[in-house]
């Protein structure tokens, strides 16, 4: 088989590479280890930027969005006693965010390369890249019980956090891993409720933060900080709802129970590799860079670093132009430092560290109070949350 891209992850950046690519004309293969139904029934974050909704919408990716996700104009800020609105579209004049889920994102992405006739191959196994230092590259993988070499000009590394190729980049002589753990995971749960509040709440507490996020009408997305070891069967959905209401009612809000049927245990990590390039090799959205989930960054990330990636590749394939494939480690990068530093940010702004002091509360506070009462601090969150524009 021959192919000009051959894309290794059918996630958000390798299934939007491959739908961008097609629409410039330039043929890809995306191949997955997961199944297609395990793809579109993994449980992610939720929230759109203004430039990946653009996006989605521009390449005729918009209709179910449009029509089942939510556009919010701004979030809460709980602490200290108090709920404080960020005004987001008045502060970014008039940008806002979708709450619509990855693995819906995903849904449409799968169908709509498949009404354009895009080759996509669900669970393979024993994938093997080789040839990225020449000038044709190929991907051995087995499909359906049959060994298939798929040989490309391009390899796309777009396979996720548990990546494989990433580590063809050879390490310590070229690329270098920057790595920062956390003392804390989030305990996320899925409920059949009416929303508890009409925007999202990031609420800040003594007993440790707690986000309140939504599905749909009748499906809510919460979580709440809780230790990395905790196992989901400790926390039956009585002590669920009672931690949930201890964390808020300091703050005079609270959630609307109901039915839970999904609770999972979110690990928190930041992590970036340099360079994102290695020979015939791109690496795109979490097998190069992973965000804690603090403000939602990850699927947006990998939309902008496919959004470089496509027209980097397609300068290439209109003529022979590499200049923008040399950039793309650089270009990608700046970016992508700045959703560490944001996710960063209100991860540290709004969490309980084990090792705080009353010094370090208080001053998370007084950060809080900042962000809430000064226009300019606020800006700085609202632009940051809804996202630099796709350049
Ligand atoms: C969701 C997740 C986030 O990490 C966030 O900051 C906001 C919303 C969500 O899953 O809905």
């Amino acid at each position: 088989m021959r192919t000009q891209v051959g894309i290794v992850g059918a996630g958000p950046a390798g299934l939007m590479l491959s739908h961008l690519l097609h629409q410039r004309g330039v043929d890809s293969v995306v191949v997955d280890l997961r199944g297609r139904q395990e793809i579109e029934e993994t449980i992610k974050a939720g929230i759109l930027e203004q430039g990946t909704v653009d996006l989605l919408r521009q390449t005729g990716l918009g209709d179910r969005m449009n029509r089942d996700g939510f556009v919010h104009h701004g979030i809460n800020l709980a602490f200290s006693g108090g709920i404080h609105r960020i005004n987001l579209y008045e502060l970014t004049g008039g940008r806002s965010v979708m709450v619509y889920a990855q693995h819906e994102v995903l849904i449409d992405l799968i169908a709509k390369r498949l009404a354009d006739g895009g080759d996509l191959r669900f669970g393979v196994s024993d994938t093997q890249v080789e040839g990225l230092e020449t000038e044709q590259s190929t991907i051995r993988f087995t499909h359906e019980g049959e060994q298939q070499t798929l040989e490309c000009d391009f390899v796309i590394g777009a396979d996720g956090s548990r990546t494989y190729s990433r580590f063809l980049i050879p390490e310590g002589t070229i690329r270098k891993d920057f790595f920062r753990q956390y003392p804390f995971a989030w305990f996320g749960i899925l409920a059949e409720a009416p929303p508890s509040s009409d925007e999202l709440i990031y609420a800040h507490s003594e007993r440790g933060f707690v986000l309140i996020s939504t599905r749909s009408p009748s499906v809510q997305r919460m979580y709440f900080q809780c230790d990395p070891a905790t196992n989901i069967d400790d926390w039956p959905d009585d002590r669920i709802w009672e931690e949930f209401d201890a964390r808020l009612s300091p703050s005079g809000t609270g959630v609307t129970p109901g039915p839970i049927f999904r609770k999972d245990v979110l690990q928190f990590r930041s992590f970036v590799c340099e360079p994102m390039q290695y020979g015939r090799l791109f690496l795109a959205g979490d097998a190069a860079h992973t965000v804690p989930p603090t403000g939602a960054k990850g699927m947006n990330l990998a939309i902008a670093d496919v959004h470089v990636l496509d027209r980097a590749l397609g300068a290439y394939y209109s003529s022979k132009d590499t200049g923008l494939l040399d950039a793309y480690t650089q270009t990608a990068l700046r970016r992508i430092w700045r959703g560490q530093w944001f996710s960063f940010w209100m991860t540290s702004m709004l969490h309980r560290f084990s090792d705080a002091t009353d010094f370090d509360l208080r001053r998370q506070l007084a950060e809080l109070e900042l962000v809430t009462s000064s226009p300019t601090a606020a800006k700085n969150l609202a632009e940051n949350y809804v996202g630099l524009p796709l350049t």
